[in-house]
């Protein structure tokens, strides 16, 4: 039921971090995954960690704010395998961290542009070549528990992360009947390069954004959630977004 063999997978953001682990997990699972990312370098090691391991891996520079070099990507995919089977749009990036009123209009149209517009533009294109497939195909979205609340001076982030719940939602119910799955994924606080670099700002945030749990995610926790979505034992999951949380959004 957990079985991705011979599938052919793509994970945006897959340089580092929860895209990374995602890559892997896919891999690891039997998968052929393209590892996406802007960062040629984090993505081929990526590449390196999964031939190592034994899997099937290639790399595809992209930014996925351009929808011309999304467009050509996903051309790219087809015209290699022949198909597309499961994506996991995960890119993002963090803005700086200032109150509503004193966000710049470049940091918050940067913010949109790769954390909302880089999921609405990677579904676009991943859906063109899903609804041609006889068996469809799955999407798995990264948002956020940012996506679910408020994230105090983060406004863009916090309105692209909602946003991409609306896209992942919308998606689900526009393509329920075509055999094409869309959920999304919603990280609590996650030791990766993004969120070290924020500590590294403020060492005393941890403490303070910890959940219940009494610590942060591993990203191999999250890539856990995002391969079980794209396998058969998810077969009746779509339009959700589940909180992958350490208990923060019971509190
Ligand atoms: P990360 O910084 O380790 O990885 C993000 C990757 O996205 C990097 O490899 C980066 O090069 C790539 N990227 C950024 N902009 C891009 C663009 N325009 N085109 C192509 N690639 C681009 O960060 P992390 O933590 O692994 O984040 C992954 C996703 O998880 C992001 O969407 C982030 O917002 C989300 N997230 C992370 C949480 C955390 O605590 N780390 C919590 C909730 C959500």
């Amino acid at each position: 039921m957990f079985d991705l063999k011979g599938k052919i997978a793509l994970v945006t953001g897959a340089a580092s971090g929860i895209g990374r682990a995602s890559a892997r997990e896919f891999a690891r699972l039997g998968a052929i995954v393209v590892v996406a990312d802007r960062d040629e370098k984090g993505g081929l090691e990526t590449v390196q960690l999964i031939q190592k391991a034994g899997g099937e891996a290639s790399f595809q520079s992209v930014d996925v704010s351009s929808c011309s070099e999304v467009d050509a990507m996903i051309a790219g995919i087809v015209s290699r395998y022949g198909r597309l089977d499961c994506a996991h749009n995960n890119a993002g990036a963090s803005a700086p961290q200032v109150p509503t009123h004193e966000t710049l209009e470049e940091n918050w149209d940067r913010c949109i542009a790769v954390n909302l517009k880089g999921v609405w533009a990677c579904m676009r294109a991943e859906l063109r070549q899903m609804v041609n497939q006889p068996d469809g195909g799955v999407i798995v979205n990264t948002s956020s528990v940012g996506g679910l609340i408020a994230v105090p001076d983060n406004c863009g982030y916090s309105a692209a992360k909602h946003g991409v719940i609306g896209l992942t939602k919308t998606a689900a119910v526009e393509y329920a009947r075509r055999g094409i799955r869309v959920n999304a994924v919603c990280p609590g606080v996650t030791l990766t390069p993004m969120v070290e670099k924020l500590l590294a700002e403020a060492p005393d945030r941890l403490q303070q954004i910890l959940p219940p749990m009494g610590r942060a995610a591993e990203p191999e926790e999250i890539a856990g959630m995002v391969v079980f979505l794209c396998s058969p034992a998810a077969s009746y999951i779509t339009g959700q977004a589940i909180p992958i949380d350490g208990a923060a959004l019971a509190v």
